[in-house]
């Protein structure tokens, strides 16, 4: 039977659709690291449209000379209460190194050497040994209050790596759900930093994803003019599907859902195109009828919950502030920076406060001068959870 998963299947290549011109563009850039020149990556895109799916295939499919290593931001947060640290997310990098670096430890005996090497340099100088974390099997120092001597170390691997392994050309890092990283104390000094090593590195490439608005803050502080890549980055907005990919996509993929004429254009209506909603939708239409708008309205209402799914967690994580501001973004469609003033009551400092948090979170868009809703499942699903249970969700 055929499948449209919506989460990230396992393995990606099976459910995997098209996507070529991107993977084109960005490995022709990645394939430079074998001649020294590093390109760095930014894509962006809305919340579903395939970012970590594409960068996972991307680097899934790189040839061994190429060791790749994929961190997730996000995973980080997960697993603590408060916000995460530029320590937290060095350490995670850390850690996803020492796992690339596991798979492949038989070629790497070298790297196993030379980092044993840097260690014991680090080790005379101010590090106490720690039992918990390890790389390659040698424990790691202690590195709570040591934030240089950290950052220099895992920044410094990637390339330390390949200089130590005639066969490995290049290190591809993937940085995903980036837009967290605004939550650390010096955000800019952490991309700053960053940028200070790769300037210096000619075989590592990071390729940061997440799902921030294409006008957020930290596109900015990341890319912008006066941000720490200032503009250097190759920043690809990856589009949703085109009606024609989306209708491949559904002929060869689905478990045989049929559309009439005005049902396509229903479907494509709802989903733009975005993968996470047409795999979500597509999984609850029946297959045995031909799908017409009327059947589509049906469905959608029944099952809002379903296919917005991607919406659940993150309404569940936002402040009342936030929600308060995505609700009158319902009711009134777009506002301007003072009509939110005047429609909230809030100061001009907080309202500038979590226009921002939603901009960075990809949930609002500045477009003609206004903030309007980038996403209208996010719009359909609070609207009809509103009708049924008489409330929005908490
Ligand atoms: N090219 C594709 N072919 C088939 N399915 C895809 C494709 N791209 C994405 N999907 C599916 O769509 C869903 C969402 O994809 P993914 O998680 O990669 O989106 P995202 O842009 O990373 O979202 P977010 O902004 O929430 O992180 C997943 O279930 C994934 O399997
Ligand atoms: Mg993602």
């Amino acid at each position: 039977m055929k499948y449209m998963p919506t989460v990230l299947p396992k393995d990606i290549d099976k459910y995997f659709y098209d996507r070529k011109k991107y993977i084109k563009q960005i490995n022709t850039n990645l394939e430079m690291l074998e001649l020294d020149i590093a390109n760095q990556f930014l894509i962006t895109g809305y919340r579903g449209v395939g970012k970590t799916a594409l960068t996972k295939k991307i680097i899934s499919n790189q040839p061994d000379k190429f060791l790749t290593t994929y961190v997730d931001i996000s995973k980080i947060f997960a697993k603590k209460k408060g916000k995460p640290t530029e320590e937290e997310i060095l350490k995670e990098i850390l850690k996803k190194i020492n796992k690339t670096l596991l798979k492949r430890e038989n070629i790497l005996k070298r790297t196993k050497d030379n980092i044993l090497n840097s260690i014991n340099k680090l080790k005379l100088k101010d590090y106490k040994f720690e039992n918990n974390d390890s790389l390659l099997d040698i424990p790691l120092p202690d590195i709570e209050d040591n934030y240089d001597k950290l950052s220099e170390f895992v920044m410094e691997l990637p390339q330390q790596i390949v200089d130590s392994n005639k066969n490995i050309k290049g290190y591809i890092i993937v940085i995903d759900e980036f837009q967290l990283i605004q939550y650390v104390e010096n955000p800019e000094a952490f991309f700053w930093l960053i940028r200070s090593y790769t300037q210096e590195q000619y075989n590592v490439s990071y390729i940061f994803t997440g799902s921030a608005s294409k006008t957020a803050e930290i596109i900015n502080m990341i890319n912008g003019q006066t941000g720490a890549f200032g503009g250097r980055m190759m920043q690809i907005d990856l589009k949703p599907f085109t009606k024609e990919e989306t209708k491949t996509y559904i002929e060869k993929y689905s478990n045989n859902i049929r559309f009439n004429e005005e049902g396509f254009e229903q479907f494509y209506k709802c989903t733009r195109g975005i993968p996470a909603y047409i795999n979500s939708f597509c999984n609850i239409l029946p297959n045995n009828e031909i799908c017409t708008p009327e059947i589509l309205k049906n469905k959608l209402l029944l099952n809002t919950d379903q296919i917005a799914v991607i919406w659940l967690d993150v309404w569940g994580k936002l402040s009342e502030n936030e929600k308060e501001i995505i609700k009158l973004l319902i009711d009134k469609k777009q506002l301007s920076w003072t009509e939110l003033m005047n429609e909230t009551g809030y100061s001009k400092a907080t309202v500038s406060k979590y226009i921002s948090l939603l901009n960075n979170k990809g949930i609002i868009e500045f477009s003609n001068k206004k903030y309007v809703l980038t996403d209208k499942m996010l719009k359909t699903w609070l609207k009809n959870k509103e009708k049924m249970e008489g409330q929005y969700p908490e």
